[in-house]
């Protein structure tokens, strides 16, 4: 498997770490403008694979051309959120960066699933759907694990539990309107105000993390990364919440099943409010 990853900043670069600990490719191409800082973590990278003795081959380049025939590519570029940034407020930025990203995707790995994970997270997957030409079925956007996996964290958190004693998704929008659904803590009991609570913390927690980082999250993204890599690789019937397409022609957090076809499960939760708010953000990048 080759996996090609746009943008090799802090998401992009710990995602290719993980990738490489969990021997997910046999191959890995990096491509960033920032050429030289990316030779030398593909460097490092390489070394990575070698420590751990596995055969992983990492590449680098600011061209596009490292990633012909990938099986993966996942776009992390763009420019990240900042202190007392909305998502939205990157939408015109990252709209530009996606829109060339996934052209070149287009050219040079024509039979590859697109992985986004730029913000404004599902604008940028319907952007990179648009532009790559590519079929609803193989464009996804990497959030709806991040935010679950926030989800789950609160729950056991809240409840002194292990994060394996608490389940719990996020569908919808990567934005103000994610939902929460199937919260579950072993032994305890889940009123409708402590989910709505702990649904609001689960939103926060990016914000939060760039209130205290500086820079937007890293760790747990390129951990959703990892996750969707392993799914596709795998094809055993994995269900991950994804930004996925329905026959609307617009993405939204759903479940999504990685089996031999890849299958977009119906909606269980009402989402009309984040369909709407993602159909606005779309249709502005159409103008
Ligand atoms: C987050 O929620 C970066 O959107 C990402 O942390």
């Amino acid at each position: 498997m080759k996996i090609a990853i746009i943008g090799a900043g802090n998401v992009g670069a710990n995602a290719a770490a993980l990738l490489i600990a969990r021997n997910v490719a046999k191959k890995i191409a990096l491509v960033d403008i920032a050429k030289n800082p990316t030779l030398g973590k593909a460097l490092d990278l390489n070394h990575m694979a070698a420590l751990l003795e596995n055969d992983t081959k990492i590449k680098a380049s600011d061209e596009y051309k490292i990633i012909k025939n990938a099986d993966i590519c996942v776009i992390t570029a763009g420019v990240p959120r900042k202190v007392g940034q909305s998502r939205a407020d990157l939408l015109a930025t990252n709209a530009s960066i996606i829109k060339h990203a996934s052209k070149q995707i287009a050219k040079y790995a024509p039979k590859s699933v697109i992985v986004v994970v730029s913000n404004p997270l599902d604008a940028m997957t319907f952007c990179a759907h648009s532009a790559s030409g590519f079929e609803r079925g193989k464009v996804f956007g990497m959030a709806g694990e991040l935010d679950s996996a926030r989800l789950r964290f609160e729950i056991a958190k809240h409840f002194g539990l292990k994060n394996s004693e608490c389940k719990g998704q996020i569908y919808g929008e990567h934005g103000e309107n994610m939902s929460a659904a199937n919260l579950y803590a072993k032994g305890q009991k889940i009123s409708q105000n402590l989910a709505c609570e702990l649904e609001n913390l689960a939103k926060e927690s990016g914000a939060r993390i760039i209130s205290l980082l500086g820079s937007s999250a890293y760790f747990a993204p390129a951990a959703g990364i990892l996750k969707i890599c392993e799914a596709l690789k795998a094809k055993n019937g994995k269900v991950l919440v994804c930004s996925a397409f329905d026959e609307s022609g617009y993405p939204c957090g759903r479940a999504v099943k990685f089996g031999k076809k890849i299958k977009i499960l119906a909606d269980i939760c009402e989402l009309k409010t984040a369909k709407e708010a993602i159909k606005k953000d779309c249709d502005l990048l159409k103008i």
